[in-house]
């Protein structure tokens, strides 16, 4: 078996490979002059693990062409950011369902699938083939142990949030709680204070992405402003749209980690051992039912 990965998800894909003993698929990848992509593999196994998120109109095309060209080989493919996961219904008569397109377009060519927290875990069920995700709260849990901080209040932004951060709070014996958030625009949301009453120690704020920053700016803010001593941010997917790493600085967060299902500056925690973990169980299942290469 070796693993092969999108050029968005190389060391994540390299750490993965690591933990299996799995050898690295070279693969090339270059454009013509109209901007079409062009992908070669060189050799492999037979059995592959294909690694990509999902983040953009070209990540996806990148992937389709990586599955494409591992088509002599059983793919099991690792979409770590599913990006297009959060446009999970119609909410409106016409709209697209973004989730399903992109769960339809990547059921092709692989045998089974497994992401990392992915926004709404009814999305799964719009993939032709078995697909489960990993949760990454108790490495989260595990990561904030390690910054040292005194007792913190372990807080999700909205209710959405709540199931993770409990875990998250479990890993360190921690106190946990959430706030009330209403989404007024894409960019903006109003905040409603902790139940619990203000706290005056450190807060870790947990969530599963951070994209423009608005939820845990506005969050930060209203803890700082009650007199929290310090406030970190821990998510799971840091897409860190526009200018969302500005507007996080200036609300008053001392510290922002991200794992690196989206590789960037502020990747401190991997999801490589969760991953490698539930590759391993498959195909220690597949050997017991027998139809393992
Ligand atoms: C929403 O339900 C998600 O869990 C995140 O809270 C949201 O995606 C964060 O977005 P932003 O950083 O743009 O506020």
């Amino acid at each position: 078996m070796k693993v092969a990965c999108t050029g968005r998800s190389r060391v994540l894909g390299a750490r993965i490979a690591e933990h299996l003993g799995a050898g690295l698929v070279e693969t090339t990848l270059s454009r013509f002059p109209d901007g079409e992509i062009y992908l070669r593999t060189g050799v492999l196994d037979e059995a592959t693990v294909v690694v990509g998120s999902l983040l953009s109109g070209d990540s996806l095309v990148e992937l389709l062409l990586l599955i494409d060209a591992c088509h002599r080989s059983e793919v099991m493919l690792v979409i770590p950011y599913m990006g297009y996961a959060r446009q999970d219904r119609e909410f409106k008569p016409g709209e697209s369902v973004s989730a399903r397109a992109m769960a339809r377009a990547l059921s092709h060519g692989v045998s089974r699938v497994l992401t990392v927290n992915i926004h709404k875990e009814s999305v799964l069920s719009h993939f032709a083939v078995p697909a489960s995700q990993v949760n990454l709260a108790p490495v989260v849990g595990d990561f904030i142990r390690g910054l040292d901080l005194e007792n913190p209040l372990i807080l999700a932004p909205d209710k959405g949030a709540e199931p993770f951060a409990a875990i998250v709070a479990s890993r360190g014996g921690w106190e946990c709680d959430q706030l009330e958030k209403t989404r007024i625009s894409g960019e903006v949301v109003r905040i409603e204070p902790r139940k619990g009453g203000p706290w005056t120690g450190d807060v870790v704020l947990v969530d599963d992405i951070i994209s423009t920053g608005g939820t845990l700016a506005t969050a930060a803010r209203m803890l700082r402003a009650q007199g929290a001593k310090g406030v970190h941010a821990v998510c799971v997917h840091g897409l860190f749209a526009g200018t969302a790493l500005d507007l996080l600085g200036s609300s008053g967060i001392n510290q922002i980690a991200a794992s690196d299902t989206i590789e960037g500056p502020n990747s401190r925690y991997s999801a490589a051992g969760p991953i490698a973990a539930r590759l391993r169980e498959y195909l220690a299942d597949a050997r017991v039912k027998g139809f393992s290469r």
